[in-house]
């Protein structure tokens, strides 16, 4: 091994230095101590841009008509994200998301498969709520997805649950119909990063449709099933 003596003239022996089995190389460049690391913002810090970033969202009816923003609720480290259409008065009087009657049902089916509401993390597709609790229109929903996809990549769960067709149209667009393409796993790929996916009726249909339940519990009973395949706990 060559070893290269540089800028060391001065105090270093090179007797001594061979006497070691240094397999080092000392090099002559200047130490730079300017060097920029490359920036790694922490989960809190990019949740927090991202709550700015919608905060100061422009043109859009729904902040204009909203009290507050309605961003997220729960641990933000959890395996599960729930994502559901928007916020309603109690959510808008709150500041978080399924906090009245589907919430209170949502907590309900969490239970029903040995989840505690605060073990998993919930958003909405748009954080601000709809004028008359109206359903997000399809421009809306895309231009929120932006916000809810960077949402989902910082969170990084291992389950993404869809609640509703708003949510599902977020992301796999506005050609399906819910009733088809519920209680099947899915994949969504966001920055090249795949989400196991369940679409699923929301608390708020199965509280005007109560003969829709049935097919929801088929749906939670897998989303526990695949829980228990990654040896998820809580
Ligand atoms: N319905 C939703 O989709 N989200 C809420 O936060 C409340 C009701």
């Amino acid at each position: 091994m060559t070893k290269k003596i540089l800028n060391q003239n001065d105090i270093i022996n090179t007797e001594i230095i061979n006497s070691y089995d240094l397999d080092c190389i000392f090099s002559d460049n200047p130490i730079n101590r300017v060097k920029k690391e490359p920036l790694i913002l922490s989960k809190v810090e990019q949740l927090r841009k991202l709550r700015e970033k919608i905060r100061n969202i422009e043109d859009c009816e729904l902040k204009n008509n909203a009290t507050k923003i309605v961003f997220a609720d729960g641990n933000i480290d959890s395996p599960i994200m729930i994502v559901g259409e928007g916020p309603g008065q109690k959510e808008d009087e709150l500041g978080k998301p399924f906090m009245g009657d589907a919430g209170m049902l949502l907590n309900k089916m969490l239970k029903a498969i040995n989840i505690n509401r605060e073990n998993v993390y919930i958003t909405n597709v748009v954080n601000f709520r709809p004028p008359n609790n109206r359903k997000p229109e399809s421009y809306e929903i895309t231009k929120y997805s932006s916000f809810l996809k960077n949402h989902i990549s910082i969170i990084n769960p291992k389950i993404l649950i869809l609640m509703g067709s708003t949510a599902m149209e977020s992301l796999f667009g506005s050609k399906n119909k819910i009733s088809k393409e519920r209680g099947n796993w899915k994949e969504v790929i966001i920055s090249n990063k795949t989400f196991c996916t369940m679409i699923t009726f929301h608390p708020a249909y199965l509280l005007r449709q109560a003969d829709q339940k049935k097919y929801s519990w088929m749906d939670l009973k897998k989303i526990r099933n695949k829980i228990d395949e990654l040896g998820i706990n809580f």
